[in-house]
């Protein structure tokens, strides 16, 4: 008994000591750290200063080690990854890891467009990369970037909690998605900061509303309740399976899954990229999974509306979203004409003979940047104001869901009827 009385004791005085004396180490280091760096990149330290971690003793070793302790060693500080925040930020990290933020990275990368662009705008970070730069990467992703030279870009949580403030207030705002969700194929920046919804959340930020009139932002809607595990019922492909029931729509939607090589235009069965829509959730698969972020959303308008209203609004989206599909599925079949009649010639790195919606602005291989002014046309049909026209109609924006969106659509549509006209015309003085 004697003996274990000692032992306790023992252990008791060595939990007490050892406490102190790595403490003491890490406030060293720790002070070295803010020394030197309130020196040569004050801007950071302040913002770190003004984080809750600067008073929870998360310093600068907390998160980039202690193995750099002078200018020539540098590049021994460590870039922390999501798994270091997860230490501390559990709940946060296992939501993040299951939503659509995780995958931007694996999905950018699973396009064979990708790889033909210049590094830079994509480990580099500053075209694609800047803003896909979001998903815990694999020990191989990392490799794969440090070969080509860059050693950044290693934190997600980071995209919305800006270092080093790493400030929730930051990222309750919705200039914290503006960076991203903005501009040419998805510019729900632009079309929410326009709309009733935004106009009001914005007159409401400086205070020139009663006291408790409501307003919905990006995060009442996409991150309610603090949760950061985000999707949405269509997404931004804006298809789902199983197909629609209404026959000309299930028509017009295989037209464009064959564009977009799900399926193989000649046979109509899946390609090997049904998988990639799989593990990469580019798409609800099926009808619940689809109605189960369409009744989350829904619970969420009605937070404010009546249901009935709100889901009458979403109906009339979906809908707009068929309509949509119809002026598509008509373009894609007139330029699939073209490439069927050896008009067009099929670029070397296109699977099938058939135009390709997922080449963006390139056509890869031999002929890089010589994509026809027909196919360019189609691709801005698709990317540009199909998105626009759903996109904006989701958002509440009536410019965008009618100029920007449907009206464009009609305008590529005309263009490419003529367009295609014009090439079968000269195609044939030619022979
Ligand atoms: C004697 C001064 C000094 C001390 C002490 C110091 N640093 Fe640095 N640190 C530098 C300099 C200089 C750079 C390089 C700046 C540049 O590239 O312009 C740097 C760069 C960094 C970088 C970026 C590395 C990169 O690849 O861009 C990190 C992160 C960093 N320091 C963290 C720390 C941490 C953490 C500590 C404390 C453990 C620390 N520093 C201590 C001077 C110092
Ligand atoms: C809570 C974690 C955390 C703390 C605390 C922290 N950093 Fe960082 N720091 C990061 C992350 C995340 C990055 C970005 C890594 C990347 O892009 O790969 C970063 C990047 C950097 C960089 C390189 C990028 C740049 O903008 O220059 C420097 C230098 C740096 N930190 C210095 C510091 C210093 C000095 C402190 C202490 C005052 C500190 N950090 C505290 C997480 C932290
Ligand atoms: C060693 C533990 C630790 C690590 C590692 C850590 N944090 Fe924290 N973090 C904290 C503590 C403690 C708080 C303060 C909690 C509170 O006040 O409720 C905090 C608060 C936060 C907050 C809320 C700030 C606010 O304005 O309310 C955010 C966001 C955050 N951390 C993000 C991160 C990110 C991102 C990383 C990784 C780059 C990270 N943290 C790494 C411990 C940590
Ligand atoms: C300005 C930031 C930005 C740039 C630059 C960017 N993307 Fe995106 N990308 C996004 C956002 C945001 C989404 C999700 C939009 C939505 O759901 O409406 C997205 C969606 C995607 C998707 C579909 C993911 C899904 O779940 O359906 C793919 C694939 C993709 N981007 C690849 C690329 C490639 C390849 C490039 C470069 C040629 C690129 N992106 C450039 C921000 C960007
Ligand atoms: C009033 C709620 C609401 C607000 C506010 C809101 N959204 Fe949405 N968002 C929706 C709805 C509804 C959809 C379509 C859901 C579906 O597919 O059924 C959607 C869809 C999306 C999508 C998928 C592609 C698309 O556009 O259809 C992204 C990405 C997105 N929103 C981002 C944002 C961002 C970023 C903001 C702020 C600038 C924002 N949203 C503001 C309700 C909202
Ligand atoms: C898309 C933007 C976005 C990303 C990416 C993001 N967060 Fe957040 N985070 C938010 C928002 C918005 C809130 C505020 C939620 C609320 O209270 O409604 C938040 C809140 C937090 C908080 C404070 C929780 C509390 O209530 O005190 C922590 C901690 C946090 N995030 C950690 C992380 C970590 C760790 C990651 C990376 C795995 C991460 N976040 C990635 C947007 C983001
Ligand atoms: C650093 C860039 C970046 C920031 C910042 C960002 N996002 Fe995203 N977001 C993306 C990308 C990239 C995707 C597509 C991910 C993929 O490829 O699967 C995406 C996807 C989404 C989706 C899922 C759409 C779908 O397909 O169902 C929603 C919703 C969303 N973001 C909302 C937000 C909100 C709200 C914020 C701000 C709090 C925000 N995002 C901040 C880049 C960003
Ligand atoms: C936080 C409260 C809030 C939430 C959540 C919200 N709204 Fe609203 N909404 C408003 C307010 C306030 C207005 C402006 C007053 C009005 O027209 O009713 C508005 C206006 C509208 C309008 C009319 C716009 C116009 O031009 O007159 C539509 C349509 C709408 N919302 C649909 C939705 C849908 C769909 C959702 C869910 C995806 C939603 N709202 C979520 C508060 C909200």
């Amino acid at each position: 008994m004697k003996y274990f009385r000692y032992v306790w004791m023992l252990l008791f005085f060595m939990a007490v000591s050892a406490l102190p004396v790595t403490g003491l180490m890490a406030t060293v280091s720790e002070q070295a750290c803010i020394k030197c760096h309130q020196e040569i990149s004050p801007g950071q330290v302040a913002d770190w200063r003004a984080s809750k971690h600067s008073r929870e003793d998360v310093g600068c070793t907390t998160c980039h080690g202690e193995k750099h302790m002078e200018a020539k060693d540098c590049k021994q500080a460590l870039m922390p990854d999501e798994k270091v925040c997860a230490q501390c930020h559990e709940d946060q990290f296992n939501q993040f890891t299951k939503g659509k933020h995780n995958l931007g990275w694996a999905s950018m990368m699973a396009l064979p467009v990708t790889h033909l662009e210049p590094d830079i705008l994509i480990e580099g970070g500053r075209g694609c990369g800047g803003c896909h730069n979001m998903g815990v990467k694999t020990e191989a992703q990392k490799q794969a970037q440090l070969r080509l030279g860059y050693r950044y870009q290693t934190n997600s949580c980071d995209e919305c909690h800006t270092r080093h403030a790493f400030s929730k207030k930051e990222a309750l705002n919705p200039r914290a998605c503006q960076q991203c969700h903005m501009g040419f194929d998805h510019p729900q920046w632009e079309m929410w900061s326009s709309s009733k919804h935004g106009a009001r959340a914005l007159i409401k930020e400086v205070g020139d509303l009663p006291k408790g009139a409501n307003a919905p932002k990006c995060q009442t809607c996409h991150m309610p309740d603090g949760s950061h595990d985000n999707h949405t019922a269509w997404g931004f492909l804006g298809v789902r399976l199983p197909l629609p029931q209404d026959p000309q729509w299930k028509a017009d939607r295989i037209t464009i899954l064959k564009a977009l090589s799900v399926l193989n235009p000649e046979t109509g069965k899946p390609t090997g990229l049904l998988d990639a829509v799989k593990t990469l959730d580019l798409a609800r698969l099926t009808q619940e999974a689809w109605q189960t972020e369409r009744d989350e959303m829904l619970q969420i308008c009605a937070r404010c509306h009546s249901k009935s209203y709100a889901q009458k609004q979403l109906e009339m989206g979906d809908d707009m979203l068929r309509q949509a599909d119809r002026l598509m599925a008509q373009a894609i079949e007139i330029v699939a004409g073209l490439y069927r009649d050896a008009i067009i010639q099929k670029p070397e790195a296109y699977p099938f003979n058939y135009p390709n919606l997922l080449f963006f602005m390139r056509t890869g291989g031999g002929n890089l940047n010589k994509l026809s002014h027909i196919d360019q046309i189609l691709l801005k049909m698709y990317l540009k104001h199909r998105m626009r026209t759903f996109q904006g109609f989701f958002h509440i924006n009536p410019d965008y869901a009618y100029w920007y969106g449907w009206a464009s659509m009609v305008d590529d549509l005309g263009k490419i009827q003529e367009t295609a006209g014009l090439m079968r015309a000269t195609h044939a003085k030619g022979k």
